[in-house]
């Protein structure tokens, strides 16, 4: 068993839980007669359990104060497990309550725990999962005897991948209704090690770049309150030990299971201890619990990594692929798509597509996407979405005849939907009104001239979830690219009463996963993409339900080495939605080679998104070459250890990252070079990953070398003439 429980250890320590994994370890301590849950330890496996000294309980202000003479000061010194708001711990809080007279204080001290095998799901959120052989549960029971607030808090740990996650459950057990104003899902106190937090940030177009500042004695955060994810920041925040680089160093790892607003911190308080935490955003939230009622909050994945960030990845995307992912598609091979966004916008017809797929078929490509503009009055993003009726002056013959003569051609059919959204000038609205999400009598603020549905109000989700259904029942669909062009405001329900309205943003992702479970329940076989805007929505909770999401609208090679490698940094490749498109790029206006944007795009899903009747022939004739390319190394992409090498994002010059199979038999490394360099000698890189001991055949070239040679002495990658050039090293063991 992975979860040891050890009992009066000392008068102060009354309990103790090891929680292990196959090379970290979570200590927890319960202290004093009041029964304190305290946080001890989470780093590298530990062989004992015997470390409650680093409680400091008998330091002051340490101590848990008997008298109660310095109360304050202990509540705001002791590292706490989860630690609640109030009653002086004035660092972050986890928790906050508003009872109903007024007040808002928390104790939560230790009653009971149970510890088992595998592990629960959260009830009606996405969450990781395992079977009774990898995984075991501590849920500890904590109570605030004032109010009779309780609160489980579950941590599941995951032997085969090093990873353990924390969620927690909140009952009003008291007599009387109670708010609650806050309820994050984790936090870890630690010393400072000169820590330097890393998250990602980003926009449109440019989302998950890699950060990394120091730790300091103001509070960091990064944070949503758009209602989603977001292409801003990341419901993910690591501290790394200084130095810290792909191959060393320490890393902690919080990532939000989670798809609506979050709010990830961390802080250095008077004593130079650290406080990070991650859960709901608290801005907009307040929710109504009634005696006997419970909250569950999502769930956040702690990674624990000693050899650098590299391993901090390799963990993460083991876990998502293993524990996360349950699309019957999450290890197989995807269809390779065309998608008709970049190649006609919403200037399409039958024939149009018909003549995309009839050329696409002929070079390989194994599935038309039909994008936005199929539906209503949708000849550009000004109307119709919420009337998903097909458009039958764009496709005459209807639907089902389109996807037949598609079908025909060998190739499979996919469609797009925003089901979120309603459109001011679509029948849906003139007769719902009150279906969208708004305050009574403010005009609601537009964003891309949409509002966004309140799927909250069961007959919206209802209608929502019959007109998707509908349309894929009504021909061989096998494919949803499902869209969110933009984020919440004007937060406001026509059927949610005034003392429930703070729940609006929450109820409206609980609907949201509610809708995407209904629908991979009815049609399981449905290979469903998550979208929002490009990469708004690239987070654990939407993986739960779809095996990839589109990483950006950003489909340029070279901007999409910045983006991919900081959502690779957290997700598996197989995660990715990559395109190859056309050039010039249409959002940055570059131009770059065709095989440098195939090569890119083969660290993902791989499509394309392009016109492939317009573009260059020369262009075309390479489609079949990377046809073979994606069929001959996507397993390999889809399954194998991701390796960070060289980023163009920290040397402004060239990019180099690599896939390792499991067994070490084989790897793939791209080599982008990102500006030329005339006058220049090969660049001499070291490969990653390799097994030491075998040696390796370079693919198209002379000559053996050993995975030791590779990795401490290096490659020489040839300099290439011109920009934007890139090469694919493929190495088998001899
Ligand atoms: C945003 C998506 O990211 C694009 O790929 C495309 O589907 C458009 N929306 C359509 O409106």
């Amino acid at each position: 068993m992975s979860i040891q429980y050890y009992q009066n250890l000392s008068d102060e320590v009354r309990a103790l839980f090891k929680l292990d994994t196959s090379d970290t370890s979570y200590v927890i301590g319960v202290v004093d007669e009041e029964q304190f849950l305290g946080h001890i330890y989470y780093g590298q496996r530990l062989n004992d359990h015997r470390l409650t000294h680093l409680l400091r309980i008998k330091e002051p202000p340490f101590v848990p104060s008997k008298n109660n003479r310095d109360r304050c000061s202990f509540l705001d010194s002791f590292p706490m497990e989860y630690p609640a708001g109030g009653l002086g711990d004035y660092r972050e809080s986890c928790i906050s309550i508003e009872t109903k007279g007024g007040n808002m204080g928390l104790g939560l001290c230790y009653v009971s725990h149970r510890i088992f095998t595998g592990k629960p799901s959260l009830s009606g959120l996405p969450a990781s999962f395992g079977n009774q052989d990898v995984c075991s549960s501590l849920e500890i029971l904590c109570e605030d005897p004032h109010t009779g607030v309780k609160v489980w808090m579950l941590y599941t740990v995951f032997e085969d991948v090093d990873i353990i996650t924390r969620s927690v459950k909140i009952l009003n057990g008291g007599k009387e209704e109670l708010y609650l104003t806050k309820v994050f899902s984790a936090c870890i106190d630690m010393d400072n090690r000169d820590f330097d937090a890393v998250s990602l940030h980003g926009s449109w177009a440019r989302e998950r770049q890699i950060q990394s500042v120091p730790v300091s004695h103001g509070k960091f955060s990064v944070e949503s309150v758009r209602g989603e994810s977001s292409h801003q920041d990341h419901p993910f925040m690591a501290l790394k030990t200084k130095g810290t680089d792909q191959d060393q160093g320490e890393v902690y790892g919080m990532h939000f299971v989670y798809s609506g607003n979050f709010k990830a911190t961390v802080h250095s308080d008077q004593f130079d201890q650290v406080r990070m935490t991650m859960g709901i955003h608290p801005e907009g939230f307040r929710w109504k619990l009634l005696p006997g009622e419970e909250f569950q909050a999502p769930e956040v994945v702690l990674v624990y990594s000693r050899e650098g960030l590299g391993k901090m990845t390799r963990t993460l995307h083991d876990f998502y692929r293993k524990h996360l992912i349950r699309s019957v598609y999450k290890d197989q091979k995807r269809p390779i798509l065309i998608n008709n966004w970049e190649a006609t916008y919403f200037d399409f017809n039958t024939d149009k597509l018909i003549s995309i797929a009839r050329q696409a078929a002929e070079l390989g490509i194994e599935m038309l996407v039909m994008d936005d503009g199929w539906f209503g009055d949708r000849y550009d993003d000004n109307r119709a979405l919420g009337d998903w009726r097909v458009n039958e002056e764009k496709l005459p013959g209807g639907l089902k005849y389109l996807v037949d003569e598609v079908n025909k051609l060998g190739m499979k059919f996919g469609i797009w939907f925003e089901p979120e959204m309603v459109s001011p000038d679509s029948d849906l609205y003139r007769e719902h009104p009150d279906w969208a999400i708004a305050i009574p009598g403010r005009t609601g603020s537009l964003s891309r001239n949409q509002y966004v549905l309140d799927l909250t109000r069961r007959e919206v989700m209802d209608h929502t979830y019959e007109s998707i259904a509908k349309i894929l029942r009504s021909a061989n669909i096998e494919y949803v690219k499902w869209d969110m062009n933009r984020q919440l405001s004007d937060l406001g329900s026509a059927k949610l009463p005034a003392e429930r309205m703070g729940e609006l943003y929450h109820r409206y992702v609980l609907a949201v996963y509610e809708l995407q479970g209904r629908l991979v329940e009815e049609f399981p076989y449905l290979l469903l993409e998550n979208c929002s805007g490009g990469g708004a929505r690239f987070d654990p909770g939407m993986l739960y339900y779809s095996p990839q999401i589109w990483c950006s609208d950003d489909t340029d090679g070279i901007e999409r080495l910045k983006i991919q490698e900081g959502t690779a940094l957290i997700y598996p490749l197989s995660t990715m939605g990559a395109h190859v498109s056309d050039s010039p790029n249409h959002t940055v206006g570059r131009v770059t080679p065709f095989e440098t944007r195939g090569h890119v795009a083969l660290a993902g899903t791989f499509g394309y998104e392009l016109d492939v009747t317009k573009i260059p022939a020369a262009d075309r004739e390479m489609i079949p070459d990377q046809v073979a390319m994606y069929h001959k190394y996507n397993d390999l992409v889809r399954e194998g250890d991701y390796y960070r090498i060289a980023s163009y994002s920290e040397n402004h010059s060239y990019d180099c990252y690599g896939v390792v199979a499991k067994d070490k038999t084989e790897a793939l490394y791209t080599f982008v070079q990102v500006l030329g360099r005339p006058n220049y000698h090969s660049r001499k890189i070291c490969f990653k990953g390799l097994d030491p001991e075998k040696l390796y055949k370079i693919e198209g070239e002379e000559g053996v070398y050993s995975g030791d040679v590779l990795m401490k002495a290096g490659y020489l990658a040839p300099n290439m003439q011109g920009d934007f050039k890139s090469r694919l090293i493929h190495l088998l063991e001899d």
